[in-house]
């Protein structure tokens, strides 16, 4: 689905890479969440699955990169869109500020295309079901809120059927309801339709909760790859400067006590902490 061979980038007269020597294969319908500190190359390796590097950023890019097989480098943008959603972090910049509704509003690319009004009104109404949004679908886009706004853009850019979304902080800029909102869209989506979803996130339990796969950047390179029960809970996280969740702080140092299951994992998510926290103390009880 997403090859990348030993991928490297350089913005134009940037002194070092934005993404340095990046080798991953991303296969069908997973969910996978990239994690770094600021300046990691998170967004950078968006743009480039995305096709904006180097299409619109021009700079020196090394390596060979291929979504369906087509090496990004020599695909037409345009083309390309066709394969690949990607969605911003802020919604507000996604808008055509053309239509009236959100219904319009999620029309708008298909009516771009010239795709016929049957189809355009039944693939329309289709996503409207899948991302919730039936009760706003005849108010201005512009008057809901932001999670709805976020839900929006998804919808809008899934009703082109791309087979890859990358989603570059999606709910950054949302209220908790509204992220979660937002969460559950994207669940919904890969548990339901055949869609890869590439989502740089911050919030740790989400991913763990969600996630097929955590691909950690730290400076440009890829420092860990793997399950988010394996990425998650690794001490390198704290190093890098990455939030490691509260329940994987707290069993580690309940573990320094003796005081976490040595036979569990550390916890990523609360029903895990509770999980091992709870057979601690039916350890401890046996023990008295
Ligand atoms: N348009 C750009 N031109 C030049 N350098 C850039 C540009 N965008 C990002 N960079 C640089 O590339 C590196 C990676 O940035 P970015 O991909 O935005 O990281 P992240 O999304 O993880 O915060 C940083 O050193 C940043 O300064
Ligand atoms: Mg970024």
């Amino acid at each position: 689905m997403i090859q990348l061979d030993h991928v490297t980038y350089t913005y134009p007269q940037a002194k070092h890479p934005a993404l340095s020597d990046i080798s991953l294969e991303i296969t069908e319908s997973s969910l996978v969440a990239i994690v770094g500190p600021s300046g990691a190359g998170k967004s950078s390796l968006c743009a480039l699955l995305a096709g904006f590097i180097p299409h619109h950023f021009h700079g020196i890019l090394q390596g060979r990169a291929l979504v369906h097989g087509q090496d990004i480098a020599n695909t037409p943008l345009a083309e390309l869109v066709t394969h690949v959603g990607y969605v911003f972090q802020n919604p507000f910049t996604q808008l055509s500020g053309a239509k009236l509704t959100t219904r319009e509003e999620i029309a708008f690319g298909l009516e771009n295309l010239g795709v016929p009004r049957l189809e355009m009104a039944e693939r329309v109404d289709r996503v409207i079901e899948l991302f919730s949004l039936r009760d706003i679908a005849n108010r201005s886009p512009y008057e809901i809120s932001g999670g709805e706004m976020q839900r929006v853009a998804l919808a809008s850019i899934f009703v082109m059927k791309p087979r890859v979304l990358v989603l570059d902080e999606p709910t950054a800029q949302l209220d908790p309801l509204g992220a979660r909102q937002v969460f559950e869209a994207i669940r919904t989506l890969t548990n339901t339709q055949s869609v890869t979803v590439i989502i740089v996130e911050d919030k740790t339990e989400w991913i763990a909760t969600f996630a097929d796969r955590v691909i950690t950047l730290h400076e440009g390179r890829v420092v860990l790859d793997g399950s988010p029960d394996a990425v998650l809970t690794s001490p390198l996280l704290a190093e890098i400067g990455i939030r490691v969740s509260h329940y994987t702080q707290a069993a580690r140092a309940a573990s320094r006590h003796r005081l976490w299951p040595s036979e569990l994992a550390l916890p990523t998510t609360l029903d895990k902490a509770i999980d091992g926290f709870k057979r601690a103390r039916k350890k401890y009880e046996n023990l008295g």
